[in-house]
């Protein structure tokens, strides 16, 4: 899969450093804080007792060394780990005075530059955009409302047990940004080919899928299968009309790029609802059964992407052509389940699609169908029409045997929820 750099800058307190390490984290790249640059040179000056304004004489002989382990940034100056330093407060104040100075930047240009050719990197700073990376394949502008960054920023110092007050951070953030925006050098400003992004009313996972969603534009260019096309142009008004099909959440779906879709299962109309309601071309597991019984259904089914299901030690092979297709940047359909459940009763999930998102590290969407058994036609005289409801991807974050776990369970509430609205 072709490599890329991203280029996120914005405000302090706007996201970007968590939406940098996750966004990372799912597409397998190295997250480059810069701002742990700037400040590791800051605890370096105050741990060893240098006035800023000598800095200049110590430059020449610094050594930086950043790398990401354990899903944490480390900081090395020649040889002395600053990392544990590098968020307290009077660090915070000293670096956007030493980010002012020329020499500094220059300095540290060239330790950005070397991430940024090796590609398959995002780099979250101020000035990523505009003057580190201004080739950048994807750029980023973040920012949020001022109090908002205030509120998160305190609960980050209450967490890590800091002693200090909401109007401090606030007149701290202020100040920040001010000098950020104001200095000669570099300033923080938007580029004009980014997007921007207001987090202020978003939840870290919205930022990260909505930035996901132009990586994935960018990087999968496969195209879905003419007879796909016609069988959506064709069939999906008929559908729509037997069903009275109601489909909401559908401005939630990615167009290119791996996802699993994880949808309830009631009966063998499942895989077209959900192919249909989605708008996408995917692939679907089912049960060998399916394809033994009927040759002629199993002749279609298979022109219409199903991977045949065994049960036991056969699972493996069609997880495992799942897994290729995810890596083509292909959807999934998949039913947590496991079987159909003929009352329509939710039934426990299993933990397979849960830990193929996990496993390819891509995002899952829960999905409910809704009053499937009222069958064709009946929409008209029982009032019962059939509802497909796409909710929000939900984004793995480990692959842990525990994460796994958690993970169903979330999907798992997801689809109860949507269930019930
Ligand atoms: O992002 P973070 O809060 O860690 O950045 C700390 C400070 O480092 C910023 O306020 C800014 O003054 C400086 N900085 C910079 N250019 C960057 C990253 C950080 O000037 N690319």
């Amino acid at each position: 899969m072709q490599k890329i750099v991203i280029a996120i800058d914005g405000t302090a307190g706007s996201g970007k450093t968590t939406t940098c390490i996750k966004l990372a984290y799912l597409l397998d790249y190295i997250p480059v804080l810069t701002g742990k640059l700037y400040r590791g040179i800051s605890a370096y000056l105050l741990n060893k007792n240098i006035e800023i304004n000598k800095i200049k004489n110590i430059l020449s002989d610094l050594k930086i060394n950043y790398y990401f382990e354990n899903g944490k940034p480390k900081v090395l100056i020649n040889e002395t780990d600053v990392t544990p330093y590098l968020e307290d407060p009077e660090v915070e104040k000293l670096t956007s005075r030493i980010a002012e100075l020329q020499e500094v930047r220059n300095f540290l240009f060239k330790v950005q530059r070397e991430f940024v050719n090796k590609k398959g990197v995002v780099m979250e700073g101020r000035d990523i955009g505009t003057v580190i990376a201004p080739d950048a394949d994807i750029k980023i502008f973040m920012d949020a409302d001022i109090k908002i960054r205030t509120e998160r920023r305190y609960k980050d110092f209450l967490k890590k047990g800091k002693n200090i007050s909401f109007e401090e951070v606030l007149k701290e953030l202020e100040e920040r940004d001010k000098r950020d925006r104001e200095r000669e050098i570099a300033p923080l400003k938007k580029s004009k080919d980014a997007y921007f992004i207001d987090t202020t009313n978003k939840s870290i996972d919205e930022q990260v899928f909505e930035i996901l969603k132009i990586v994935y534009k960018k990087i999968y260019k496969n195209k879905e299968k003419m007879r796909w096309k016609i069988a959506y142009f064709i069939a999906y008004p008929i559908f729509k009309w037997l069903f009275g099909m109601r489909i909401t959440g559908r401005e939630n779906v990615i167009r290119k790029g791996p996802c699993i879709f994880a949808s309830n299962h009631v009966t063998f109309w499942d895989p077209p609802f959900v192919g249909f309601a989605v708008k996408r071309e995917s692939f679907f597991l089912a049960k060998i059964d399916l394809f033994i019984q009927n040759a002629l259904f199993a002749w279609l089914i298979k022109k219409f992407n199903a991977i045949p299901l065994r049960r036991g030690a056969g699972a493996v092979s069609a997880y495992e052509k799942a897994e290729e297709l995810l890596q083509e940047g292909k959807a999934v359909i998949i039913f947590p389940e496991g079987t159909r459940s003929r009352k329509g009763v939710l039934l426990p999930f299993k933990k397979g699609a849960a830990s193929l998102a996990c496993k390819m590290k891509v995002p899952i969407y829960p999905i409910y169908i809704k009053n499937v058994l009222a069958g064709p036609g009946k929409w008209i005289l029982r009032r019962k029409r059939l509802e497909i409801k796409i909710g929000k991807p939900l984004l793995p974050e480990k692959n842990t045997k525990e994460y796994v776990e958690i993970f169903n369970k979330k999907l798992e509430e997801e689809v109860k929820k949507l269930s019930l609205t």
